[in-house]
């Protein structure tokens, strides 16, 4: 059975947490459920607070859209907990505790784009789990490209009958508890198949321990005098019997999500798994970031690379949207705009194609065109929308001192920069900024390494920023006073440059002739004349959403398009990443 939510025949995305406390609630209807039972029920023996239990509920009661002062669905019992009062209907099929059950919500992305190869590829890994192999499949990619989305739309499109676990690693300090996201999908298959229990009970009784409400007090003494403490190894074995078994009966489908915040332990067991001659009908599908299991060194890291070279895993590298693709979701979402070929790449570029700052630019832009119908949003001037800041601000908090200086300089020369400006704007070793942006650039969050194949004939090839929204917040985040001296440094830097006859490109015109955004003014540049002239084209359309902030103090900004390095194409020149004018100081 597929479990999930519908409200008038159509599925509502509900993450498996809150999905379980529904359950859990609506199981018992009009009973009282208290703070203790639910939490117990839901997250197990982990200590969670009652905090984490009143977000949840909350969020429940935004989708369901109940009033908390006037529920129809979920009451609270002051400082007690929580009792499900609207009426319930047990459709006749629907048996508790059925074997075959899947046990975790399932649900599709609403107008999922694109990923046709990632899925078959996944549906073909599942037909080797049925036939008897087991398989270990891994998606990979940035924050936000669509992972958990994929996954979502593959559980959707498989059958019925298919039983599924999942678990979730969690950001922890210090080593996390051992096998946390396996425990969680455990803990969800006993709650759906008494018959895992049975069978923890008579091969695994390592795990057993660990779920303590599966046992009664005396079964868990006499446990513990046989099993004085934990035995990491023998737990590997344990679960390798228990795989096995349990698989005879059906094929298992176990998703662990965001394993580059695994436990060592859970790693250790999916190493085990992938390399043991056992008979399990298993796929064991999980997700994770590589930029942060290169920058953590996560064990992850070193278990990937080699079950790859023995070809005991698979991994699916998510890319970001192409145009085509973001044309398809502006479609979907925002049908006045879907044929506006401009609009399309702009969304594009600003995103990356990345499909979560796609989808957010694409609300803020519905939003927007919903209060102000008669005017067209400017979307180089949204601000970030707030989560997504919220996203990035999180990845300029783990950045060290040296790290943000660098960037914040580099931020201020644009998307793309050279070393050099940077290691002049800082006063720092040319040598050690170097290494630095290959660190950053190797850690493939922040930064982008040289093209080896770009055509330019800069003597040395510029980084560029992964993300332009990463650049914009990581500099709206430099204080104003500290982004204006960095202004007047990377100047400075460039004209060194400049001197030295180093080509400069249009996003550093750019930062040469303005003046930061809402900051303090720096000494104004003369406008470009002469040759430079031929490079700048007077234009009287460049579209609004391709006007940037900050721009508007530009002596060239709001005029002029810049011959990109091929010398084929012209664009506006604020957005350029790539434009060399040769020779314009
Ligand atoms: N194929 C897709 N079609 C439509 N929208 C998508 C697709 N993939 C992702 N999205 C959008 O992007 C958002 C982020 O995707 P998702 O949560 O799957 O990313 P993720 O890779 O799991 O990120 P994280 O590493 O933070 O867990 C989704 O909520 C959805 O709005
Ligand atoms: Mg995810």
């Amino acid at each position: 059975m597929k479990a999930c939510l519908l409200r008038d025949g159509k599925v509502v995305a509900l993450p498996p947490t809150p999905f379980a406390v529904l359950c859990a609630l609506v199981r018992q209807p009009g009973v009282l459920l208290t703070k203790n039972a639910l939490l117990d029920e839901v997250w197990g023996h982990q200590f969670v607070s009652d905090s984490v239990l009143k977000t949840v509920i909350s969020e429940l009661r935004t989708l369901l859209e109940d009033d908390a002062r006037q529920p129809s669905f979920i009451e609270t019992v002051s400082r007690r907990g929580y009792r499900f009062i609207a009426a319930v209907n047990t459709s006749p099929g629907s048996s508790r505790g059925a074997a075959r059950v899947a046990a975790s919500a399932s649900h599709r992305t609403p107008s999922f784009i694109g990923r046709k190869e990632e899925l078959s590829r996944l549906h073909r890994a599942w037909d080797g789990a049925c036939s008897g192999r087991c398989e270990v499949v891994w998606v990979a990619g940035e924050p936000g490209i669509g992972k958990s989305s994929l996954i979502e739309q593959f559980l959707g499109s498989l059958g019925d009958d298919v039983v599924c676990a999942r678990g979730q690693c969690m950001e922890h300090y210090g080593n996390g508890e051992p096998y946390l996201p396996v425990l969680e999908a455990l803990a969800e298959l006993c709650r759906f198949d008494s018959g895992v229990t049975a069978l923890l009970h008579a091969v695994a009784p390592s795990w057993l321990l660990q779920l303590p409400w599966l046992s009664s007090a005396e079964q868990r003494d006499a446990l513990r005098s046989e099993l004085p403490r934990v035995d990491l190894d023998r737990m590997l074995r344990e679960m390798g019997e228990v795989l096995d078994r349990y698989t005879e009966g059906r094929p298992l489908l176990l998703v662990t999500e965001d394993l580059h915040w695994s436990d060592r332990s859970t790693i250790r067991l999916i190493d085990y798994v992938a390399r043991r001659r056992g008979t399990s009908r298993l796929m064991w599908l999980s997700t994770f970031r590589p930029a942060e299991v290169i920058a953590l060194d996560h064990p992850l890291n070193r278990v990937r690379h080699e079950l790859r070279l023995h070809g005991m895993c698979e991994e699916i590298m998510l890319d970001p949207f192409t145009e085509a693709e973001v044309a398809e979701y502006v479609a979907e979402h925002l049908s006045s705009l879907a044929g506006d070929e401009a609009f399309i790449r702009a969304l594009h570029e600003r995103t990356d194609g990345v499909p979560l700052f796609v989808a957010s630019l694409t609300n803020e832009v519905v939003a927007r065109a919903a209060r102000d119908a008669d005017s067209l949003p400017q979307l180089a001037d949204l601000p970030v929308p707030t989560h997504l800041t919220a996203i990035i601000d999180h990845y300029i908090a783990k950045l060290g001192t040296e790290q943000r200086a660098l960037l914040s300089a580099a931020a201020v020369c644009g998307v793309e920069f050279r070393a050099s400006t940077v290691s002049h704007a800082l006063d720092r070793d040319g040598v050690w900024v170097g290494q630095a942006c290959e660190e950053l650039a190797r850690e493939q969050l922040w930064l982008r390494g040289p093209r080896l194949h770009d055509g330019s004939r800069a003597p040395e090839q510029p980084y560029s920023f992964r993300h332009a929204l990463f650049r914009q917040v990581l500099y709206e985040r430099t204080a104003p006073l500290a982004r204006a001296q960095l202004h007047r440094k990377v100047r400075a830097a460039l004209e060194k440059e400049r001197a030295a006859g180093v080509p400069v490109t249009a996003a550093e015109l750019h930062v040469y002739a303005c003046k930061p955004p809402g900051g303090m003014d720096i000494e104004p540049s003369e406008n470009p004349a002469g040759p430079e002239r031929e490079a700048l084209i007077q234009t009287s359309t460049v579209p609004p959403y391709l006007s940037g902030p900050g721009c508007e103090d530009c002596p060239v900004g709001r005029r002029m398009l810049v011959r990109d390095g091929s010398g084929q194409t012209e664009r506006p020149g604020l957005d350029l990443r790539q434009g060399s004018v040769a020779g314009v100081w």
